[in-house]
């Protein structure tokens, strides 16, 4: 049975909406991420599945009941904010204990859930010190410390490491993917704005963009098959290049001539209609490659980015779509204002009409692989 199932959920303030036709099933045991542009309502919806925010429409349904109007405590969830909100005066064991005491548990019963919280999170020693005396990382296990003791069934996380600094948020982001395999059963839905949380942590991601779902799939496969051109640039860093063009041939492979001037073939069946449809050819950065042969992009190199393990070119921009970008491996520090020609493996283009990838054309499922 499914955990957690919205059904055309809804969001308004007054007159505003601010998230519509939610429809998402999520099945016991798995870590949801929801990403999405700032103020796409991402902690509004995590608000409103833990019962801290009034749903304006449609049904929640958790173990397929409908809670619609059930008390946040009701629930069988924990939430854990960005801002730990630990209560300063009290002890790690202390702020931990709270939840239970006011849910009016045994002192023995409380005594085991904070000892065993404490130990998966590995705050044994720091278990008699107030939350001061604590790194910032400490602080942050504390909080989801606090949400272990209550043992929920689905924990909801918004944004709970973007008040660390880089090693600590890798740290911290190991422990909690060690956290979710010690706990296979709960079901975790985790907010972040960080790409490499979202593709390392999820068994899926959800994308929302402008109050709704964009696409719901494992990480790959929104990496892989985009169902369109806002997920196809939302997912990747940098952000896949799109460039205009038209198809000139069709079938199994598909060719375009781009605006900019060159030519791209794909592995995209297409149908004889499609003959000139005005398309995007997505293209990753990272999918772009040095080439003698005809080119699928040719340009001046405006800035290059040397990262040590990758170098990013950016071309001088032409009136055709946006700047283009390139990583290629290594260090190619002597490409500054030098002319590149780039190629592509067919197999790893995208082609979009009209925002939409044309593999999903009249298909709400998954297209084969
Ligand atoms: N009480 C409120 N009244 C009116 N509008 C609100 C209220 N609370 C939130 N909103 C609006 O709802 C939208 C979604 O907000 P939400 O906080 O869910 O975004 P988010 O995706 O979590 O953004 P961020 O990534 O910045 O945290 C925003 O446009 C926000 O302005
Ligand atoms: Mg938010």
């Amino acid at each position: 049975m499914a955990d957690l199932k919205l059904t055309g959920v809804e969001k308004a303030y007054g007159e505003v909406r601010v998230l519509r036709d939610i429809d998402l099933t999520i099945e016991k045991g798995e870590l949801i991420v929801f990403v999405g542009p700032s103020g796409c309502g991402k902690s509004t919806l995590l608000r409103m599945i833990a019962g801290l925010e009034r749903i304006s429409g449609g049904t929640l349904e958790i173990d397929g009941q409908v809670v619609n109007d059930v008390p946040p405590a009701q629930r069988g969830i924990a939430m854990v904010f960005q801002s730990y909100a630990l209560y300063p005066h009290m002890t790690v064991r202390q702020n931990m204990e709270f939840a239970l005491k006011i849910a009016g548990q045994s002192k023995a019963e409380i005594a085991l859930a904070v000892e065993n919280a404490a130990r998966i999170l590995q705050l044994t020693p720091y278990l008699d010190r107030l939350p001061r005396a604590l790194s910032g990382g400490q602080r942050q296990r504390v909080a989801i410390g606090r949400a272990i003791v209550r043992d929920p069934k689905v924990y909801l996380f918004d944004e709970p490491l973007s008040n660390l600094d880089a090693a600590l948020r890798v740290a911290t982001r190991i422990e909690i993917a060690q956290l979710k395999e010690k706990m296979p059963d709960r079901t975790m839905i985790y907010v972040t704005h960080d790409q490499v949380e979202a593709m390392t942590l999820a068994s899926r991601i959800v994308v929302l963009e402008g109050g709704g779902i964009s696409q719901v799939g494992t990480p790959l496969e929104l990496y892989t098959r985009p169902r369109n051109a806002f997920v196809a640039r939302f997912i990747g860093s940098p952000a896949m290049n799109l460039l205009p063009g038209e198809i000139v041939e069709t079938g199994p492979e598909t060719v375009v001539r781009l605006d900019s001037g060159g030519v791209a073939r794909t592995a995209i069946p297409t149908s004889p209609e499609d003959l000139g449809l005005l398309v995007d050819l997505g293209v990753r950065p990272e999918d772009l490659v040095k080439t003698d042969g005809p080119p699928l992009y040719e340009g001046e190199v405006e800035i290059t980015e040397a990262l040590g393990e990758v170098t990013l070119l950016y071309f001088v921009p032409r009136d055709e779509g946006g700047q283009v970008v390139a990583k290629l491996p290594g260090i190619q520090a002597d490409l500054r204002h030098r002319t590149v020609r780039l190629g592509a493996d067919p197999a790893r283009l995208h082609l979009f009409h009209e925002g939409q990838s044309l593999l999903y054309r009249d298909r709400t499922e998954l297209a084969p692989a």
